[in-house]
């Protein structure tokens, strides 16, 4: 289903080069991809928003346009139903020229080792949804043959698997892996594939977890720091305190890292 865009009438966007490059937003009521939308609708991109019951982002649609100016338009989509894909890309009023992932499911560690149900679908949220949508839609701008960009959030969970968290973590070690092997694909074709690993982000995802605070970020100050990645052409963006984290926690010895408990 596509939700028409809103008939309200737009002030000029602020920045006109990026009228002709919308930003595709997978998981759009996502605290991380509504502080990603906003830095770059602020930039003059149109927004194509899709999400679960969209018809949930309509106010954010209106705010988003009344605030940056720019075409917004919203567009359902599960990402665990890969049936859907080609027809939801194929009805988007103009091609996109940046995509980003920002869906993700975490759930209780317990229950998700517990119930396979349950585990199936953080794995389809978290991996196998994402990587077959990444794949149709790195086709699309491919054979587009304009500069794009596609750019999947993953997390550092994915880096080496933990009693506490690792059926989400393994989801992301997937889905990490697929963003690695679709950017050698492309290398040579004006299209940036860009993995983003964040460590704890404030949002409805960790809400209620006792998350150290100077580990922890916030979706804008993360938004920010992916627009300067993006700018910069990085195929990977990690913050620099979490790369050095994981750099530690990915090279303790395998019999150690067994009986640690963190
Ligand atoms: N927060 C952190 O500390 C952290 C750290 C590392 C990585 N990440 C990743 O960052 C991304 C954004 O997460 P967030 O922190 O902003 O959490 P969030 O606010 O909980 O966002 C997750 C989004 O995924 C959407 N989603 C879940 N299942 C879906 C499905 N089947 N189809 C379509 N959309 C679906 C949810 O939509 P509904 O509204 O429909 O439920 C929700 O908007 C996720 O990939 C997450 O794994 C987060």
């Amino acid at each position: 289903m596509t939700v028409p865009a809103t008939s309200i009438s737009y002030p000029a966007p602020k920045d006109q080069r990026n009228a002709d490059r919308p930003v595709l937003v997978l998981g759009a009521r996502s605290d991380i991809a509504r502080a990603l939308a906003h830095a770059l609708a602020a930039r003059g991109h149109p927004l194509q928003l899709a999400a679960r019951q969209v018809d949930r982002l309509e106010r954010d649609r209106d705010d988003f346009a009344v605030r940056h100016g720019v075409p917004v338009s919203l567009h359902e989509l599960d990402v665990t139903r890969p049936e859907t894909f080609a027809d939801m890309l194929s009805s988007l009023p103009v091609a996109p020229r940046i995509v980003i992932s920002a869906v993700g499911l975490m759930g209780d560690q317990d229950s998700n080792a517990a119930d396979p149900a349950l585990a199936m679908q953080v794995f389809a949220t978290n991996f196998t949804g994402p990587a077959l949508f990444c794949e149709e839609v790195a086709r699309r701008l491919d054979a587009a043959d304009m500069s794009s960009a596609l750019i999947g959030i993953s997390s550092v969970a994915g880096d080496r698997g933990r009693a506490r968290n690792y059926v989400y973590g393994s989801a992301k070690a997937g889905f990490t892996a697929y963003l690695s092997g679709l950017r050698q694909k492309y290398a040579r074709r004006p299209l940036l594939v860009m993995t983003v690993r964040p460590g704890f982000v404030a949002t409805a995802m960790t809400q209620g977890m006792d998350l150290p605070a100077r580990l922890t970020t916030t979706p804008e100050a993360l938004a920010a720091r992916i627009l300067r990645a993006l700018d910069k052409g990085r195929p990977v963006h990690v913050d620099p305190l979490w790369r050095v984290i994981m750099g530690i926690i990915t090279h303790v010895p395998e019999r150690i890292f067994m009986r640690l408990r963190f």
